[in-house]
């Protein structure tokens, strides 16, 4: 069944464009990627079992460690070749952030790992934040991941061809404008750290933090790839502890590819 709110060319991109199930298996800032969003979690998450809904899921990447780790966890995601996908690792459905079909207060954690970076609108980013806090528990632990408004910039200058007039001009549209849509990736959003803390504030979300993800040394483990070579052990390891060294201070918000934002949901369900 296609979802019709789904723009059409994310639909595309995700089911013809790319295998969005290397995505955070198979490159050194992927992996990195994953690992981050792992420990992040891991410190809010309640103990297992608990039940987990992952909204905007994709091929199930993350639900396959949750499953592992005793989690009780259903998927949601928009693209059926997703959907197909993660039905190997946990139940999974067709589904829209904006439109959870869950009833009120149905779980102890919900994740939205995704659909935020392909909201441009702010009416829809709300609306999938306010679903997140519907089926959430009272007290319930939300986590919302978001594309960092300046990691283009750091991505295409590892290309080294920033300089050329095209990406120059898409690169400098990301930042004034905050969207993407055109060659390279799809329709995209990206969030400044303040704005994501902002939009998980105005959901009416609690004890919201804001996480740089991968920290400020990503774009030199894509630049190695990219010139055809593998990050040494030594260069992965030393830029996850950057990471971590980076988390006490929020300047270095701007630095990281990902932000990674949790929060609870309102104690009265409200
Ligand atoms: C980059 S992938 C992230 C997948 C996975 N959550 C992760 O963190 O690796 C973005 C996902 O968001 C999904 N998505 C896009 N728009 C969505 C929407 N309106 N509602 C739910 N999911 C959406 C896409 O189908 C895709 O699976």
């Amino acid at each position: 069944m296609p979802n019709p709110e789904l723009a059409p060319q994310i639909e595309h991109f995700y089911s013809q464009v790319i295998d969005e199930d290397g995505r955070l298996t198979t490159s050194a800032d992927g992996r990195l990627e994953l690992l981050r969003t792992q420990e992040i979690l891991r410190r809010y998450l309640p103990t297992a079992p608990a039940r987990v809904l992952d909204v905007g899921g994709g091929t199930g990447v993350h639900a396959r460690w949750l499953v592992d780790d005793g989690y009780e966890v259903e998927l949601i995601d928009p693209v059926a070749r997703h959907v197909e996908q993660a039905a190997k690792v946990c139940p999974s459905a067709l589904g829209d952030a904006r439109n959870l079909t869950a009833p009120n207060g149905s779980y102890d954690v919900v994740q939205v790992l995704g659909p935020l970076y392909h909201l441009p609108d702010a009416k829809d980013r709300q609306m999938a934040l306010s679903e997140a806090r519907r089926v959430a528990k009272p007290g319930g632990l939300v986590a919302a991941a978001a594309i960092n408004r300046y990691s283009s910039l750091f991505e295409h200058v590892t290309y080294a061809h920033l300089h050329t007039e095209r990406l120059q001009t898409a690169v400098s549209k990301i930042l004034s404008t905050a969207v993407h849509d055109g060659r390279g990736f799809t329709l995209a959003y990206f969030h400044r750290a303040e704005e994501l803390a902002a939009e998980m504030h105005d959901a009416g979300f609690t004890d919201v933090e804001v996480f740089g993800v991968e920290g400020p040394a990503w774009s030199l483990l894509k630049a190695v790839e990219q010139s055809g070579g593998t990050p040494s052990e030594d260069m992965v390891a030393s830029a996850l502890t950057a990471a971590r060294m980076a988390e006490p201070y929020p300047e270095l918000l701007a630095a990281s590819s990902h932000l990674l934002a949790v929060g609870r949901a309102p104690g009265d369900g409200a």
